[in-house]
């Protein structure tokens, strides 16, 4: 009966699973603040590509660690750089798989900063060139989605701009828009190896006490050509992802971030939280604000069924 009037619910089309992949070869190593989370290198990724798609998992969000990094994060859009080589891989393992890509240059910075810097700043313009860049040599590799995480003005014009001019008009923007200075992502640094040498993102990403300027920059992400939004994190955010969901009617995504996953991980293995329970209300919340897709990293787990339960 309680099934019958449930309002909301979970299903598979709703996951979208985050990946990390490495340089190297035989390398598939978990985040040591991340439990159940991997790096791989290439050589590992079909076997998780394979077992990914038997759970039921229909897209995946790439992200690459490359072994070299550089002050112009130069492998973000070298055509061999990681996520081009692991997007490649993907597609000819399992082509109806769908595979999205963050755009960001801090991954391959020498600095650990989302862009290109002149001395402690980042230089916004130059940047986007490169995150455009960038995103062209994603889609090039086969990527079907691409997905902008770096938060500088006008990129997501520049992205659509670079990506019809390139051929790819049917190549959809998921836009990191709403993306706020987080503490939350203090595992994901670790996984990507992307904590910024000095300083931190407050520069551009969104301050977490404010919600009308997030509002802001949805409808600037969206008048530029975004395809679909991006609350992040999650948890903390539902007001900013049911505030969306009212104003507008694009597809929005809800990204329930490393530390979000990592705290319900580490209570759970203490022994002071059931973590199936706590993973499917987090889940079960962010449809509720309005999510339509989720980025977690429980997605493997819940579909699978290692974490089953029933509201
Ligand atoms: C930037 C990026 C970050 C995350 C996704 N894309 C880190 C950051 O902004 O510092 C965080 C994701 C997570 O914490 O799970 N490329």
């Amino acid at each position: 009966m309680r099934n019958l009037v449930a309002e909301n619910s979970l299903r598979s089309a709703d996951f979208i699973y985050p990946l990390f992949i490495v340089e190297g070869s035989g390398i598939r190593r978990e985040v040591e603040s991340m439990p159940g989370v991997h790096n791989f290198s290439l050589d590992q990724l079909p076997a998780e590509i394979d077992e990914i798609v038997s759970v039921g998992i229909s897209c995946v969000l790439l992200f690459g660690i490359p072994q070299v990094k550089d002050a112009h994060g130069s492998g973000a859009y070298a055509a061999s750089g990681i996520v081009q080589r692991a997007v490649a891989c993907i597609k000819s393992r399992a082509p109806q798989l769908i595979v999205v890509t963050d755009v960001c240059l801090c991954e391959y910075t020498s600095h650990g900063h989302c862009g290109l810097l002149n001395e402690d700043r980042i230089i916004n313009d130059s940047t986007v060139e490169l995150l455009t860049r960038a995103a062209v040599s994603h889609a090039e590799a086969g990527a079907d989605i691409i997905a902008p995480s770096d938060m500088m003005d006008l990129r997501v014009a520049s992205i659509r701009k670079g990506l019809d001019g390139a051929g790819f008009q049917e190549v959809p923007i998921m836009a990191y828009s709403t993306k706020f200075a987080s503490a939350f992502y203090g595992p994901f640094r670790d996984a990507a190896q992307s904590t910024p040498a000095f300083g931190d993102r407050k520069t551009h990403q969104l301050n977490p006490a404010n919600s009308r300027e997030a509002m802001r920059q949805a409808a600037a992400d969206l008048a530029q050509g975004a395809d679909i939004l991006m609350v992040k994190p999650c948890g903390q955010y539902l007001d900013i992802l049911s505030n969306l969901r009212q104003r507008f009617d694009c597809p929005l995504a809800a990204y329930q971030v490393s530390g979000e996953y990592s705290m319900i991980k580490a209570a759970a293995a203490q022994g002071w939280i059931d973590e199936a329970r706590a993973a499917w209300e987090s889940l079960i919340c962010a449809k509720r604000a309005g999510a339509d897709l989720i980025i977690t990293y429980f997605a493997k787990d819940i579909l699978s069924g290692r974490l089953e339960y029933e509201y």
